[in-house]
């Protein structure tokens, strides 16, 4: 049974083709792939692997906001690098006014995160401050193998393959930090003292995202080119194995 209670709905809800239903079970494949990885088991009830599990998530944190904008500035497809805005913009912390912070930026928002979480007694009881550097070291390792694997993929100039890449990501994004901010309530009065922005942001924005992109795959589906589902089928299983195996490097190191 999976660990995590899911309200984001991946699913069209009465796929109209034999293409949609197709693409329709893939997706249900993609996000359930990441929520259900046997690391959410391993977390969900020991705050020091949850507080490491933090740490060594950081690194892909920092550096998504570049990875959004490579996937936007390689796309040509008009509509699609339309959407990739959408969430570039989020990224980069710009509200609904067209202002910008470096506050909001989400990078530096999970940095604050994670100095909040470093400043509790129950981190501190952890140990783990004794290691940041050589924590900070692997998880920049491992942000590093994730984004080489969808800079190949942005670099073959197929915007259906890298827009589908993408879907994977955003797709799992919202329930999986709702698991998180469920689990970091097991520090009792103390998680009253984190700075959790960037998680409660995190349980909403993405959803839309999500939902966008999922419909946009849908009418590209749809368009003249026969090659379509094969492309998107494509990125979404080469993004699907980028976060398997981003989940996969960060359990690894927990359990070790
Ligand atoms: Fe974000």
């Amino acid at each position: 049974m999976s660990t995590i209670m899911t309200k984001s709905n991946i699913s069209f809800s009465t796929p109209s083709s034999n293409l949609e239903s197709e693409l329709d079970q893939l997706l249900k494949l993609r996000t359930s792939l990441v929520l259900d990885h046997p690391l959410n088991q391993t977390i969900g009830l020991d705050l020091k692997k949850l507080f490491l599990m933090f740490e060594l998530y950081a690194h892909f944190v920092y550096d998504f906001t570049e990875y959004v904008c490579k996937l936007f500035i390689a796309l040509q497809d008009e509509d699609l690098k339309a959407v990739i805005y959408g969430n570039l913009t989020d990224e980069m912390g710009l509200d609904s006014l067209g202002g910008a912070s470096w506050e909001m930026q989400h990078g530096e928002l999970y940095r604050q995160f994670i100095l909040s979480l470093r400043r509790t007694d129950q981190y501190k009881a952890t140990g783990l401050d004794g290691h940041i550097n050589s924590i900070e070291a692997i998880s920049k390792g491992i942000a590093n193998r994730f984004y080489l694997s969808h800079a190949a993929i942005i670099s073959e100039g197929n915007d259906l393959q890298s827009f589908a890449a993408f879907s994977t990501i955003e797709c799992w994004v919202c329930d999986l930090y709702s698991f998180w901010k469920r689990s970091l309530q097991n520090m009792g009065e103390s998680h009253k003292d984190l700075d959790i922005r960037t998680i409660d942001l995190h349980c909403i924005c993405d959803v839309e995202h999500s939902v966008a992109l999922d419909q946009l795959m849908c009418v590209k589906l749809k368009s003249a080119d026969a090659n379509a589902l094969h492309q998107i089928k494509k990125g979404i299983i080469r993004g699907m194995a980028a976060s398997e195996q981003l989940f996969a490097d960060i359990h690894k190191e927990i359990i070790a």
